[in-house]
C-alpha cells in the first residue's frame, strides 16, 4: 500500500492496523530502515514474525511505541539517565535496553529479563502504532542474514508471500538501524552503533561505553556477545565481501591490486568506493557509497548498494573502509559483519 510519508492516508493506516490487531504481519517504514511489525504482546503473532524472517528464536525484536509513557508498562525500572535520553532523542533512532515487566511474553524477548524499546520518528510508523493501539515488535524487514531493507522493494524481494502487507512510503532517511544502548548497566553501553552517534550520546550523558562487539574486527566468542543478534550472520549480500581498511592512499593501492588479481582469475568484481576515490578503480562495477566528508550519506546508501551488487551478479565486492566517527561507526560495524570479518589491513 503506497502511503504518504508525511500525512499517511488514514484509510490505509486503518487497514494495516486491523491486520496488526488480528495477529498479522505488516511491514512499515521508520526513519532508519523498514520494520516488520507484529503485536508484541500476542505470542502467536510474534512466533509468526520469527518464522517469516527465518529468524533464530534467540534473537529478540525491538518493541516500537507511540508514546514515551508506554515504557512504564513494559519495563520494571527506568533509570534516570534513560529518562534524560528519552526526553532528548525520542522519537528517534535510539533503542534502549531495560529490565522488562511481566506483561511482555517470553517469546517477545527470547526469554531474556530485558527488553529493547524505541519510539520511531516517522509519521507512518507512529500512525500505525497509535491506530492499532498496540506495542509493535519490529525487527528489520529482511530475511535473517540479509542486508536491511531501506525501501518497500527490498522488503518484497525478501518477504513477498510471507507477510500480510507493506506500507510503502519510499526510501528511509537514515539507512542504518537505530543505536542499541543498554541502560541497565553503568555507564550505559552501546551494543549496536546506529542512527544516534556515540559522540551525541557522550554529550548527553557524559559517560558511555562501546561494547567490544560494536567495533569488532573478528567474529566474537559466543560468551562475549551481549546483544543476541551479534551471534548470527548478518547484513550479507550473496556476493563475497572483502573490506580493506587503512589510510586512503594505501587502501586505494591495495584495492587496485586486489581487483586486478581477482579479475584475472575470471571473477566478476565490484568495488565499493567513495565520491573522492570512485574515478581511481577499474572493475566490472564501481559504486560510490557517498562522500568521506558526509558519512551520513554513506549510511543512507549502504544496504541498497549491497543489494544492487547482487542484482548485477557480482561475485566479489571489495569495499573501502571509512573513518569510525559519527555515522561511520555504524557503517563500519555493518560492513565488517557483512563481510564475515574478511578484513584486509592496507
Ligand atoms: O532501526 C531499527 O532499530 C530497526 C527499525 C525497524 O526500528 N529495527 C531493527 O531491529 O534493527 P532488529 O531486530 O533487526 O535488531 C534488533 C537488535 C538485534 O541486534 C537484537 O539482538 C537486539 O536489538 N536486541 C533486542 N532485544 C535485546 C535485548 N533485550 N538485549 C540486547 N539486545 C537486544
Ligand atoms: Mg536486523
Amino acid at each position: 500500500m503506497k502511503v504518504d510519508s508525511q500525512t499517511p492516508e488514514i484509510k490505509l493506516v486503518r487497514q494495516a492496523s486491523e491486520l496488526i490487531r488480528r495477529g498479522g504481519l505488516v511491514s512499515f517504514p521508520t526513519e532508519t530502515v523498514y520494520g516488520l511489525g507484529a503485536d508484541a504482546l500476542n505470542p502467536s503473532a510474534v512466533r509468526a514474525l520469527y518464522h517469516a524472517k527465518d529468524r533464530p528464536f534467540d534473537n529478540p525484536p525491538i518493541l516500537h511505541i507511540g508514546d514515551p509513557q508506554d515504557i512504564h508498562n513494559l519495563t520494571a525500572y527506568v533509570p534516570f539517565k534513560a529518562r534524560k535520553l528519552v526526553k532528548r532523542y525520542w522519537p528517534g533512532p535510539l533503542t534502549l535496553i531495560f529490565k522488562r515487566s511481566k506483561i511482555v511474553p517470553d517469546i517477545t524477548v527470547a526469554g531474556l529479563d530485558t527488553v529493547a524499546i524505541r519510539m520511531p520518528k516517522h509519521a507512518v510508523a507512529l500512525a500505525l502504532i497509535r491506530e492499532s493501539n498496540r506495542t509493535i515488535a519490529a525487527p528489520s524487514a529482511n530475511l535473517a542474514g540479509r542486508p536491511s531493507p531501506t525501501s518497500a522493494e527490498h522488503v518484497l524481494s525478501d518477504l513477498d508471500g510471507r507477510i500480510d502487507a507493506v506500507l510503502d512510503s519510499g526510501s528511509t532517511a537514515i539507512g542504518v538501524e537505530s543505536t542499541v544502548l543498554d541502560v541497565t548497566v553503568n555507564p550505559p553501553q552501546i551494543l549496536r552503533p546506529g542512527g544516534i552517534t556515540y559522540e551525541a550520546l557522550k554529550k548527553a550523558i557524559r559517560r558511555v561505553d562501546i561494547h567490544s562487539e560494536a567495533t569488532a574486527t573478528s567474529p566474537l566468542q559466543i560468551e562475549e556477545a551481549r546483544s543476541p543478534g551479534q551471534r548470527h550472520k548478518h547484513y550479507a549480500p550473496n556476493a563475497d565481501l572483502i573490506v580493506v581498511e587503512g589510510d586512503v592512499k594505501s587502501m586505494v593501492t591495495r584495492i587496485k591490486d586486489l581487483t586486478q588479481r581477482l579479475s584475472r582469475k575470471g571473477k566478476r568484481v565490484g568495488v565499493l568506493a567513495t565520491d573522492e576515490t570512485i574515478g581511481l578503480y577499474e572493475a566490472d562495477t564501481v559504486k560510490s557509497l557517498g562522500s568521506r566528508r558526509d558519512l551520513a550519506s554513506t549510511a543512507r546508501n549502504l544496504f541498497a548498494l549491497l543489494r544492487q551488487f547482487d542484482s548485477e551478479a557480482i561475485e566479489i565486492i571489495v569495499a573501502e573502509g571509512l573513518p569510525s566517527t559519527g555515522l561511520g561507526l555504524a557503517v563500519m560495524n555493518r560492513l565488517r559483519k557483512a563481510s564475515g570479518y574478511r578484513i584486509v589491513k592496507a
